[in-house]
């Protein structure tokens, strides 16, 4: 997998960002089993609570294709700093088995991360 790769989709992926409330663009890219990638960016609304993130638009595109195994997700946006998954999002990584997270900055520069340790003790089962 080439992660530099990834990393530079989500951060193409971010000039489509539809942010006009917060004006924090943010991009993500999803690398599939098939070596595929899906790109997606935030999506706001007047209604701040319809607002969606990039990662879960990614992956809600992703499966609503019928892609259903996953090697990794990279998110940019144009902080210094890294940028790091909501909570909702980290739920949603988890849910889909994405094993890999990975974080960038606004000069490309990236962390790897397993999933589970971003999301201790996460919800899993209802039986
Ligand atoms: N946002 C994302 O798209 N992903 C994140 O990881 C954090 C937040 C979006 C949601 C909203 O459009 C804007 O960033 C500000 O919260």
């Amino acid at each position: 997998m080439d992660i530099v790769d990834l990393v530079k989709k989500a951060a193409q992926a971010r000039v489509n960002a539809y942010a006009p409330y917060s004006g924090f663009r943010v991009g993500a890219s999803l690398l599939t089993s098939d070596g595929e990638i899906y790109t997606g960016c935030n999506v706001e609304n007047i209604s701040y609570g319809a607002t969606c993130c990039a990662e879960r638009i990614v992956i809600f595109k992703a499966v609503s294709e019928g892609r259903k195994q996953f090697k990794a997700i990279a998110i940019a946006s144009d902080l210094e700093d890294f940028i790091y998954p909501c909570g909702i999002c980290r739920q949603v990584i988890v849910e889909f088995g994405v094993p890999i997270i990975v974080v960038s900055n606004s000069k490309g520069e990236y962390i790897k991360y397993n999933s589970h340790d971003l999301l201790p003790y996460a919800f899993d089962r209802i039986d």
